[in-house]
């Protein structure tokens, strides 16, 4: 088939048959052959397997040289979760933006480019879908004929199911699972995971004692001080209320919210430190409001501030630091003061951009001792950590890394909830509580204090590895 460009020449039109409707690896090696023909988006015409259409007589992808043609990782990254949106239209555009990176390699740096932010929405949709599948699965008991088996039933928006399969396979490793959805059903055995074509809702099991357990736990992590129904709605949308038995009880919650409100505030006088519930956070404006109501005021007045996690929403790497020093709490910016410079200089000379990290502290409101004008820092105790983790989980939850870099034993604490050995473990990869990968290292003002040129110059070359190792690892597993 042969089409007019509308700037004068014939040229044939390819067709590609994806075989999936996630189906990067397939995606790739047709976008790299026809980039090596030359052939422009316009004459391309992307299907998945299993659709029709009228293109008889149009031709196959040329296949890859095997040349070498490099992207960035940052597209990469950006296309593996693009090919996941419902839009039928993602193949292409992502071959346009390959397109225009083969001529400027970086057009991933042109923030008005309007094709470029289309793939970045859609790739936020995409990781807000992904993250609501970890919030609102719901699992029911069943037995399936070999034992025990837990069932749920989904509705994602995107293309998620496979993407996902990784998270629940951690998070439920000794369970023999399966989630039902009207795409694609996954399995996990406990050793493999299996996939099986779209099911109905009418294949998923109804109540059973599972339910109570959700019931359960929600009545226990339900904050009466803190109902708003129009926020909850938003936060967990009605379509999945119907799919998980807490919600049931959401009504009577509501009923009984002022006796439990007043018996709240009994039980927190009670406490010193009361600790925060781990419930799914779904947004960032969720986690600045959650941090201003449990944290917002200032302990015994000491003048300083909540200092926020920031940079890239969307990092593969995040590192997590100790707790704002002096400078950070003046600046409300986490890494601003001496250790912060340093930080930045060892990020430069392992080739990582900042801009690309998300950068947050273990503890988030500075510590310290006053000595005459000074306020010296105080190193953050056991239960300042444990204070501040749900919002630490709350960030990865929402970022989404491929990686947490902690930085010094303070965040390592914080992200696997135990106390480890820097020394034991630097550089292991390791399995998060509630998913995801961590690496750790040393803080980078250990290095601010050897005062030894020698051990110094060695250190230092030692964490811009650890810095380079963690971003790669990052990548990879982002991907
Ligand atoms: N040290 C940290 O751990 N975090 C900061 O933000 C600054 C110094």
């Amino acid at each position: 088939m042969t089409r007019i460009l509308p700037d004068g020449p014939q040229i044939d039109i390819h067709r590609v048959a994806l075989e999936r409707q996630d189906d990067f690896d397939g995606w790739r090696d047709a976008a790299r052959g026809l980039v090596e023909a030359g052939v422009p988006p316009e004459a391309v015409i992307w299907t998945v397997e299993g659709q029709t259409d009228e293109l008889f007589g149009s031709q196959p992808p040329p296949e890859p040289s095997g040349g070498g043609f490099s992207v960035p990782n940052a597209f990469i990254g950006l296309a593996k979760t693009v090919v996941c949106h419902r839009d039928p239209e993602r193949f292409g555009l992502l071959y346009a933006m390959l397109w225009k990176l083969r001529r400027n390699r970086r057009a991933m740096e042109d923030r008005a480019d309007p094709l470029l932010d289309r793939l970045r929405r859609m790739e936020k949709e995409v990781r807000r879908d992904a993250h609501k599948m970890h919030a609102f699965v719901r699992f029911r008991e069943m037995d399936d004929g070999n034992g025990e088996r837990m069932v749920a039933w989904f509705e994602p928006d995107n293309h998620i199911v496979r993407r996902e399969a990784g998270f629940f396979m951690r998070r439920f490793n000794n369970m023999r699972w399966s989630i039902l959805t009207p795409q694609l059903c996954i399995h996990w055995d406990g050793e493999t995971l299996s996939e099986s074509p779209g099911a109905t809702k009418a294949d998923a099991p109804g109540g059973d004692p599972v339910e109570e357990t959700w019931k359960t736990y929600y009545k226990s992590i339900f904050n009466p001080a803190r109902v708003k129904v129009k926020a909850m709605t938003a936060e967990m949308p009605k379509k999945y209320w119907k799919n998980m038995p807490e919600t049931e009880a959401i009504g009577e919650l509501l009923a009984t919210a002022q006796a439990r409100e007043a018996a709240m505030i009994e039980t927190s006088r009670a406490q010193e430190s009361p600790l925060f519930s781990t419930a799914p956070v779904s947004s960032w404006e969720e986690l600045a409001r959650l941090a201003r109501e449990r944290h917002g005021a200032d302990p015994s007045n000491s003048g300083t501030q909540l200092v926020f996690g920031e940079g890239n929403r969307n990092a593969k790497l995040m590192l997590v630091g100790e707790q704002p020093g002096d400078e950070e709490d003046t600046a409300g910016r986490p890494f601003v003061g001496p250790a912060g410079q340093l930080l930045d200089d060892m990020l430069e000379r392992a080739g990582i951009e900042r801009s690309n990290l998300y950068v947050t502290n273990a503890v988030k409101r500075f510590k310290f001792v006053q000595r005459g004008k000074k306020r010296i820092h105080a190193k953050p105790t056991t239960g300042d950590i444990e204070h501040y983790r749900w919002w630490v989980e709350a960030e990865r939850e929402l970022v989404q890394p491929g990686l947490t870099l902690a930085l010094g034993a303070t965040a390592a604490r914080s992200i696997t909830g135990k106390t480890v050995t820097i020394s034991k473990v630097r550089g292991e990869e390791l399995a998060l509580p509630g998913g995801g990968t961590g690496m750790v290292t040393i803080h980078p003002s250990y290095l601010l204090r050897l005062p030894d040129k020698a051990a110094r110059t060695e250190q230092r070359a030692r964490f811009i590895d650890d810095l380079k190792r963690a971003a790669d690892r990052a990548a990879a597993l982002a991907a």
